[in-house]
């Protein structure tokens, strides 16, 4: 099963074109989905007069190189180890869901579009790595939804409580299950019984929920969030900090009740 393109087995009844216009499709959907986001929350236009605002108050002014150590230092921790998250199970959780998901949609565009003949030969590679990225994506959101989210963790809300802020995480986990179990039963040749045919039928709807969602899901953070690090560094570098004044220059003084329990209740 880990070395088989679950596509290349699709091929023998599905053309490889109605595969990939269901990628582009996917794609179109995201695009669409951020437009509309970025248009109705007016959250881009806030942030660049924001930034804008921000500017008049810095006290240094960055050089170009300046400028590139600070996104390319926000790329590698920031982005890349998502470092907002702290150390902990949380920021693990996160990076086995993100790498896990670049993963799983890498393998996707590769094999749909360089391996979708039933004739080609797929370099095993792809597909473990297909593989590998969806069980990294279930294991990592299904460690968020069921035991991280802030409603379970601190408002003691039970795991089973399903609310819309939910439609991203679940879908995720969603397509990436559904591709997992649709590609195991294919590799027991089932031939003509329907198993195969319902996980199919469930990772084709995943997906679309998942990328038709993107309006009304949380989708779009993985666009913002990296744009928001990039300017929340900057701010720091060039001393505007986003209009907020400097950290105390006095010894952090909580009290012990502060060493009692891990801050959680937010
Ligand atoms: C392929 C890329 C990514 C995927 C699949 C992904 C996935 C997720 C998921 C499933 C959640 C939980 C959503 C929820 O609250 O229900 C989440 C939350 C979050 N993501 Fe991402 N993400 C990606 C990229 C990023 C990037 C690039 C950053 C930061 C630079 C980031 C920062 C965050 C933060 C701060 C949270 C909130 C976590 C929490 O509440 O514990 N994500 N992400």
């Amino acid at each position: 099963m880990f070395t088989v393109n679950p596509f290349a087995t699709l091929a023998e009844s599905v053309s490889p074109i109605f595969m990939q216009s269901f990628v582009i499709l996917m794609v179109l959907l995201i695009i669409i989905g951020t437009l509309l986001d970025i248009i109705h929350k007016k959250n881009v236009k806030y942030f660049f007069d924001n930034a804008k605002k921000a500017k008049l108050s810095a006290t240094k002014n960055l050089s170009t190189s300046e400028r590139i150590s600070v996104i390319s230092k926000t790329i590698v921790s920031d982005i890349a180890t998502t470092s907002e998250l702290g150390a902990g199970k949380r920021r693990i959780a996160h990076l086995l869901g993100m790498y896990g998901t670049i993963l799983f949609w890498t393998g996707s565009v590769i094999m749909i579009f360089c391996y979708s003949n039933s004739s080609s030969d797929t370099p095993s590679l792809w597909p473990i790595l297909w593989h590998l990225g969806a069980i990294m994506t279930v294991v990592g959101g299904g460690w968020f939804w069921f035991f991280l989210r802030v409603d379970v963790y601190s408002e003691a809300q039970p795991w089973y409580r399903i609310i819309k802020a939910d439609l991203f995480v679940l879908a995720l986990i969603a397509s990436s299950l559904t591709g997992l179990i649709w590609s195991y039963l294919l590799s027991l040749n089932l031939g003509d019984r329907w198993d195969d045919k319902v996980f199919l039928a469930l990772f084709i709807i995943s997906n679309l929920v998942l990328f038709g969602g993107v309006y009304w899901s949380k989708f779009a953070h993985m666009f913002y969030k990296p744009g928001a690090a990039i300017q929340k560094n900057l701010a720091e570098a060039d001393g505007s900090r986003d209009n907020l004044p400097p950290e105390a220059d006095a010894p952090k003084q909580f009290g012990l009740g502060i060493t009692r329990e891990d801050p959680k209740h937010y």
